[in-house]
């Protein structure tokens, strides 16, 4: 095997490792009530531990749009950054972290159907949500990951697969692929305090509008855009993502049905390749383009390696399984999948939008740190997209890609 062939299957998995490591599994139970909630019976009250930021907000419009009553917890902070939401939502105001001011307080006295955790990070915390609600809810649905998993290369896995562990359960960073196992731990701390009441969702790649990470908003925008697309790896290489709004209208579904257990959750359902999901987003896009695929080798050695260009993973060792993930269970729980071209549709329309709340946000940081006469906070230019490869990059690579020695 090459160098450049061994340094860039280190940087495969070693890029996925974020997304891979957790401990021990909080398996699927029998729940104490499986009864449906009968159409008529009167809207659910639904509590959303976060809530503003990307998939929460999609959580808020399904519930509301099954008549259901929703309540927000979360810190003021996130939503003030996007210039206020849901006027007609009860929020209520305090911090996960039971340390931190008043901490959870908001929450006492008060009763849910069921509480929806969007935003749990750190068992200690997660612990003391569903502790604290274990007699006030019926139901604790906890927004897990498919990071929790301890192996990506295992082709078509299920929710019975191992998740990671970590040395040091207490720690409380996202850093050094801590991400998976913390949230494995959450999913087990939410289920200690709420035994057989628990609903582990673990989504892949969510997308979508209101996806702060840019991630697959890259290709929708990048075919606007229009020219020659540098496509990665084998048109083939599978991909598995999930619409926010699709998880969300589940998510409800669940509630509703009062689903327990653990369960994988991604999309779309019958599959998508590297080549489907591109050409989704240059229908959506209506521009004039071409796509140049580019070996994974030759872009891994141009700077170009997996996580790079986002969403795409080669089928290399290591990461076999990543975008193979089974879902077939939530599929039958009811998850749909919405089309590729209509999420691009609708990511097109919504990011130009979103970049100018960025710039706006940034600057208002700025003000507000002049003001108060502190250094002027460090920060990422706001009109550039967080994930993909510029323009210039691209062509770059697309010329070397061009000019290589022929065998
Ligand atoms: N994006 C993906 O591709 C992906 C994939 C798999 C799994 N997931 C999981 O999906 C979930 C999605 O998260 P989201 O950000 O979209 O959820 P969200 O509920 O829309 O936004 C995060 C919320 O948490 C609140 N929050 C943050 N820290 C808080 C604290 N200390 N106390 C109280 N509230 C706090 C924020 O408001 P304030 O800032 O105002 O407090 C905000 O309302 C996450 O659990 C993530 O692990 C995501």
């Amino acid at each position: 095997m090459s160098t450049s062939r061994r340094e860039f299957l280190a940087t495969s998995i070693s890029a996925v490792g974020a997304l891979s490591l957790g401990a021990g599994l909080a398996r699927a139970v029998q729940p104490k009530d499986k009864a449906p909630v009968k159409p008529g019976a009167g809207p659910l009250k639904i509590l959303i531990l976060g809530g503003t930021g990307f998939l929460g907000p999609h959580v808020v419009d399904a519930a509301q749009a099954r008549g259901h009553t929703v309540t927000l917890f979360n810190r003021g902070i996130t939503e003030k950054r996007k210039g206020g939401l849901f006027p007609e939502v009860e929020k209520l105001q305090g911090d996960r972290d039971p340390k931190k001011g008043e901490g959870l307080s908001a929450l006492k006295g008060r009763s849910w159907d069921a509480v929806v955790d969007t935003s749990g990070y750190y068992p200690r915390m997660v612990a003391a949500s569903a502790e604290l609600l274990a007699d006030a809810v019926r139901q604790y649905v906890f927004i897990s990951t498919l990071s929790v998993y301890a192996d990506n290369n295992t082709p078509d896995a299920d929710e019975t697969a191992a998740v990671g562990t970590i040395p040091d359960p207490s720690i409380e960073t996202m850093s050094d692929g801590a991400y998976g196992p913390l949230k494995a731990l959450c999913e087990q701390a939410a289920e200690k305090a709420m035994p057989g009441r628990v609903l582990n969702i673990r989504p892949g790649y969510i997308v979508g509008p209101g996806d702060t990470s840019d991630r697959f908003t890259y290709w929708p925008m990048r075919a606007k855009r229009g020219g020659e697309i540098l496509a990665p790896g084998n048109p083939e290489d599978p991909v598995q993502i999930i619409d926010a709004r699709d998880l969300a209208r589940w998510i409800v579904r669940c509630i509703e049905q009062r689903t327990f257990g653990v369960f994988n959750a991604c999309g779309p359902v019958g599959g998508l390749t590297t080549a489907a999901m591109i050409e989704a987003c240059r229908k959506a896009a209506g521009s004039e383009s071409t796509l140049t695929w580019v070996e994974t080798e030759f872009l891994a050695n141009q700077g170009v390696g997996p996580g790079v260009l986002p969403i795409w993973l080669p089928q290399v060792d290591g990461l076999r399984g990543f975008h193979r993930r089974k879902f077939d269970k939530a599929v039958a729980a009811g998850l749909t999948s919405t089309p590729v071209e209509q999420t691009a549709r609708d990511v097109i329309a919504w990011f130009p939008g979103e970049l100018e709340r960025r710039i706006r946000v940034t600057r208002e940081l700025i003000e507000q740190a002049e003001k108060d006469g502190k250094p002027k906070p460090t920060m990422a230019d706001p009109a550039k997209p967080r994930a993909g490869i510029s323009p210039e990059k691209e062509a770059e690579v697309l010329k070397a890609w061009k000019a290589r020695p022929q065998p």
